[in-house]
Formats: structure tokens, sequence, C-alpha cells
């Protein structure tokens, strides 16, 4: 019997080499940057256990820990800190001696080819856990005219030029401001460029949406909010066309790359996002992403590489340039292991 099959998409699929040929979508080891998480002491290895794999590390296991993603072929690495003091303005993450200004130092100073992201959020070093000054009676910036509890954006904007100076100085190549501030692109090159870094680059969470995907971050970083949650500043997500808004106001405020997040629960805005503009796209695949596919795995009910390959193919397929992944180490492995 004959048919008239003409077109048969099959006849590329038949051999490993002709769907290696054929294959559309690469992620390279270049491709990743892999996200640590800072704490003061020594000999620290304290596993999240919301994140199999992934520790909170002093320093010193820092630089072991980087040193084999360095050996994988991984090029960049996005620090988040854990001060030893939390107060109401964060000032740890604008102190020359505070924690990452420390990290990024001695990475530097025993990787100096290493890309060192720094993430500028003030979640981590408030003693509330929100991105910065919250308008209450009891401190200087306090407001009357504002809601008790709103973000104060305007001095908390100034507080992040400060401490985009202090970890470009201490040798940061890429700030990354994550708090969702309206003008905070703008006021950070200002920052920069006054202080004489005008070769920083920002790297803007430029859409970040509330996701209940960040979870497990929250236990790693110690972050979580003391009250309410980051709805007043971070996006809903039931929005498309506001993403468009915000990667576009932060390009026009001098962003250099821009930032979706999370990633694979948001395919569709990486898409929109990557289409319209013209810089780099990074996508976060965030704490959340990386945890249901570990838990899932944990219990034989996914297989975790195929998962997380599949997961950040994906994300790449969407347009992302750049994935920043908990996985990056694994990915790194897997490339060199070749395919499945
Ligand atoms: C800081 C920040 C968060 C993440 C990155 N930077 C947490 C948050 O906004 O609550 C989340 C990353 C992840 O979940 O992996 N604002």
């Amino acid at each position: 019997m004959r048919y008239d099959i003409v077109q048969r998409p099959r006849r590329l699929r038949y051999s490993a080499a002709l769907r290696a040929l054929t294959n559309e979508t690469h992620i390279r080891v270049d491709d990743l940057v892999a996200p640590f998480f800072v704490r003061d002491g020594t000999g620290i290895r304290n596993p999240i256990t919301s994140m199999p794999g992934q520790h909170q590390l002093s320093i010193d296991t820092l630089l072991e820990e980087v040193a084999v993603h360095v050996n994988l072929g991984i090029k960049a690495v996005l620090l988040f800190g854990i001060p030893l003091h939390k107060d109401a303005t964060g000032s740890d993450n604008y102190d020359h001696n505070g924690i990452i200004p420390r990290a990024i130092r001695s990475l530097k100073a025993q990787f100096p080819e290493l890309l060192v992201i720094s993430d500028l959020c003030f979640c981590e070093y408030t003693d509330h856990g929100h991105c910065g000054i919250i308008n209450t009676p009891d401190q200087p910036a306090y407001q009357p005219n504002l809601p008790i509890g709103y973000l104060l954006n305007d001095v908390t904007v100034e507080l992040l030029a400060k401490a985009a100076v202090v970890h470009a100085q201490a040798g940061a190549d890429i700030i990354a401001p994550s708090g969702m501030l309206d003008g905070m692109v703008e006021v950070i090159r200002l920052g920069l460029d006054n202080a004489g870094l005008s070769h920083i680059s920002i790297m803007s969470y430029a859409v970040k949406y509330a996701s209940a995907f960040y979870g497990p971050f929250r236990e790693a970083a110690e972050s979580p909010p003391a009250f309410g949650n980051r709805h007043q500043y971070q996006m809903q997500p039931t929005n498309r066309r506001e993403a468009l808004r915000e990667a576009a106001l932060d390009i026009a405020e001098g962003a250099d790359m821009i930032m979706v997040k999370p990633a694979a629960t948001y395919l569709d805005i990486i898409s929109a996002v990557r289409a319209t503009v013209e810089v780099p796209v990074a996508a976060y695949h965030v704490s959340g992403e990386y945890a249901m596919i570990h838990a899932a795995a944990e219990r034989g009910w996914l297989d975790l590489r195929a998962s997380a390959m599949e997961s950040l193919i994906a994300i790449k397929r969407a347009g992302a340039d750049i994935i920043i992944t908990y996985f990056a180490k694994d990915v790194a492995q897997w490339l060199r292991e070749g395919n499945d």
C-alpha cells in the first residue's frame, strides 16, 4: 500500500545525529549564572532544606564552591548576602565591610575573570524583610501623606544607588537591582557615573512578579517579609502589558540588560519582552522552580536531569539569552557528559 505523504518531519528524527543536526535550541555554559548565598563565619555549609544541593556559605567555602563552578566553565555568579546585623535601613548592604563587599573582594582576588553580579535588594538586610524603607512614624524618612507601611520609593532608591557604588568599588562587574522600585535604574546609573564607575553595567530585574515560587529563597536568604507581602512593589502575575511597560522604562533609564522572573512559569512574558527590546534578556529560574523539580525527582516522579534540562531549554527557546539557575553546576556537568 502506498500513501501520498510528502511531508514527513519524522525523517529528521530517526537518529541521534539527525536530531542533533536539526536541534534549534542550545544551552551553553556561557549562558548560565549561578546564584550563591553568603553569610559571615568560616567553614559554613548550611544546607538549604527546600533547595537540595544548595547551601548558605561563608566566604571561604564560597571560594571553594565557586572554584568548582569555574573549573566547569561557569563565568558568572550572582551573590546574595545574609548579614549578621539587620536594621531598618539595611545598612550592611552599603557598608564597605558588609558581607557582600567582602565576598566580592575575595572572589575577585581569586578569580579576576569571573563576572560577579551583585543583587542589590534590601530584603535580606532589613529587620522587617521588605525591599527598602517602610513608612512608619518612628523613623526619620516618615512621610505623613503616604500610607503607613508603604515602601518609600525615592529614599530607598537613593540607598540602592549608595549600595551599588559600594558593591562596584568592591569589584562587582554587574549591578542587579531587584526591588522593583520606580526610577531605580536611573538613580543607580547616576550614582555609578558620579562615582567614576561608568563602565559598570546594570542588569535590572525589570519584570519581577510577586510570585509564590520565591518561597524557598526566603528560607535560603532569611528574608521573608515580617508583615504583609511584596504586592505593593512586585508585579501581579496576571499582567502582561505591564511587563512591557516595565521593560521599556528600565531601558529608557539606562538598563544594559533586563531580567524576567520567575522564568518557566512566565515563558510568554520572556517571549514578549524578547520581541520588543534590543538588550540582552535574562530569565531567573527561581528557587521554587528548582525545588519542585527536586521534590518530584526525590519521589521518583520525574527524572531530575531530563526535567531540569527541558525547563531550561524552554526558557532559552522562549527567548532568554541568559539563564540564572541553581542548576548551573549540574548543567555544566551534564553538558560535559554529552547528550543522553
Ligand atoms: C530579593 C530577591 C528575591 C529573589 C531574588 N532576589 C526574593 C523576593 O523578592 O522575595 C528570589 C529568587 C528565588 O526565588 O530564587 N528581593
